[in-house]
This record gives C-alpha cells, structure tokens and sequence, in this order.
C-alpha cells in the first residue's frame, strides 16, 4: 500500500517546526529496510516478531493524557501517517484512544494497536472481564498486541499467562507479551506462552544492551518506551550538537538512535502537535556511524520509570 502521508508528514514538519531533516531510506519509493528493521507496515519500517507480529518501529504513546487529549493527539497522529498506538488500561484513556481511531476515519487494519493489563487484573477471570472492556472502550474487536504491564503477582504468573494465551486464541489479541519484565524472568516464562514481544524503558541514557540482546536472539520485538527521556533529552549538550548539524531537534535525534538499533520500536507521547509533528519525522533522519557511536557514550543507567516493587530493584 502506498505511504502518501510520509511525504506529507514531512512537508508539514518543515513548514510548522522549521526541523527538516534528510530523507531515510525505506519509505516512499524506495523499499530498502532501514538497518536492523523487518518488513513494512503501510510502506513504514518494521519491528518484526518470532510469532509473525510485524509492528510498525515508530509509534505514539499515551501514558498522562486524558481522554480528551489522547482523542486528539491519536487522530493526529494517524492522520499525519503514524500506524502504531500504545495505550494501557493503566492509563484511563482508552476510550479516547477508540474515538481518536474513529475520528481519523482509517480502516482498523491498517492499524498496530496496543493495550496492558493492569496490576489489578492477574487473576484470569480478573484479566478476561477487564480485556473485554479495553475492547469496548477502544471501540475494536482485538488488539494487535496485549501486554501484561508490570510483573507485579509472580506467584500466578503461569495462570495470568494461560488467560492471555485463552485471549490469543479466541482472536482478540493477535500477538501478546510482557513489559517491564527483567531477563531472568524472560527465561522463566519464554516457554509459558507464545509471546513475542517486551516493552521496557530505554533511551540513549538507559540503553538496555542485556535486554535488547536476549530480545534479538529470541526473536522478539522490543519496544522503548520514554523514549525522550521525558524532555531530558533536549537539555543534552552533545544531543543538541549532534542536532544542530542535521537542523533537527534533540528529540528527533534520540528517537532516530533507537530506530537505528536492531529490533527496536519506540513510542514517544506527547500532547502538543507541533512536537507531534517533530517526533514523527524522526524516523527520516538517518544519523552517521561516528554520531552514533557518540550517542552511544551517553549511557549511563538512568531510569525515568523506577516504583516500588520493580523487578530491577
Ligand atoms: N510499559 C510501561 O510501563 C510504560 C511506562 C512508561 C511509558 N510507557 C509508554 O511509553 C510512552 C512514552 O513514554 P513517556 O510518555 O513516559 O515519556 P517520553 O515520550 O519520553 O516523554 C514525554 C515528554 O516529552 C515531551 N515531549 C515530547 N515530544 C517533545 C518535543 N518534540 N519537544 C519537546 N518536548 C517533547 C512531552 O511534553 P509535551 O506533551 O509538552 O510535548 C512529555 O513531557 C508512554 O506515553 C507510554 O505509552 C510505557
């Protein structure tokens, strides 16, 4: 299917942001895979799982925006060419998240939607009921991805599995997987169900070599979120020099390192249009072998996202 809205995108980011960055390679007309990236979803780069899960690598979180924001900011971001939504039932916004979908007026299959589990929701009648009223609220009959967002009650992980896996095959949730879960619990659960995909915190601060690895000889896919380091990143001196040489932002440059990692997607938010605009045409800066391996320097084990109880701790 042609990407027409990539052109679009682009040329709307120039006239309201001032950031025109060059070209990538692997939209458009040209269909050579960007490094490291699958296959395509709507002529956009992918993230591609060991279960046949192909999503695309940069997608648009929700995590703060109330309902009415995500409605907004959804439709947006699909109207500007984004196929991918990351909400959870965590977040109370999955009704603006349906509403944003329906106002942006795309057919669902051209869409890469993903919803968590809640803490609350582990026991399996607990996980089937609230999954039914994500669907409701999201105004679809499935998902394509369903996580389980924290690995909060270990002592049922198995039956929390097996509810998810009854999900799969009832066809409501085309692929599912974890978030937020340490490598030894991957190992734990890799053969408890077909899962195929982990979503954890990483940025050019948090680079999550052990994680990304295990993913990658695993076959999953593994997407970054805090991507931005929530608005860190743009207080970067060597971000913002990398920037300067391409007339991009500093946001554009830490998405456009994640999108040059083998395997990765990341799912900035925001709830501003012009910085939508900007996030969504980091995925066309392609950034040098040198400014890469600057970027790479930059890790240093800073986590956004550390609560009491976190596996890590
Ligand atoms: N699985 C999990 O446990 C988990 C945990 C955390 C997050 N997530 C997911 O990951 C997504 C992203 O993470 P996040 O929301 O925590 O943080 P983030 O995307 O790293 O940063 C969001 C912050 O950056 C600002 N921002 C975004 N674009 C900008 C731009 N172009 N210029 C200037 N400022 C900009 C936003 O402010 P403005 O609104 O003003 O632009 C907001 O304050 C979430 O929304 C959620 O979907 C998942």
């Amino acid at each position: 299917m042609a990407d027409n809205s990539t052109t679009d995108a682009a040329a709307k980011s120039s006239r309201a942001s001032g950031h025109p960055v060059p070209v990538r390679e692997g939209e458009g007309g040209d269909h050579s895979l960007v490094d490291g990236k699958g296959t395509f979803f709507d002529g956009q780069p992918t993230v591609d799982g060991v279960g046949g899960m192909v999503m695309p690598a940069l997608g648009f979180g929700t995590y703060k925006l109330t309902s009415t924001e995500a409605r907004r900011m959804v439709a947006e971001a699909i109207d500007l060419g984004c196929r991918h939504i990351d909400t959870a039932q965590m977040y109370d916004n999955e009704d603006g998240v349906g509403l944003g979908m329906v106002d942006a007026g795309v057919d669902r299959d051209e869409l890469f939607i993903t919803t968590k589990i809640d803490n609350s929701n582990h026991d399996p009648a607990d996980l089937v009921q609230s999954f039914d009223r994500s669907l409701v609220d999201l105004g679809t009959d499935y998902v394509d991805l369903l996580l389980i967002h924290w690995p909060v009650r270990w002592q049922i992980i198995n039956a929390t599995l097996a509810a998810l896996v009854q999900v799969q095959a009832s066809g409501r949730a085309h692929h599912i997987g974890v978030s937020n879960f340490t490598v030894d619990q991957l190992e734990q659960v890799k053969g408890l169900a077909p899962l195929d995909t982990l979503q954890v915190e990483c940025h050019v601060y948090l680079q999550q070599h052990e994680l990304r690895r295990w993913c990658n000889e695993h076959g999953w896919a593994f997407t970054a979120y805090t991507p931005l380091v929530r608005g860190a990143v743009f207080g970067d001196d060597t971000i913002r020099d990398i920037a300067a040489g391409h007339g991009a932002t500093a946001g554009q440059v830490a998405l456009a390192w994640l999108l040059a990692q083998p395997g990765v997607s990341a799912i900035p938010r925001t709830s501003n249009s012009e910085h939508l605009i900007d996030n969504w045409s980091a995925r066309r800066l392609r950034l040098t072998d040198d400014e890469l391996r600057r970027l790479d320097r930059l890790d240093r084990g800073d986590r956004q996202v550390d609560p009491e109880g976190a596996p890590w701790r």
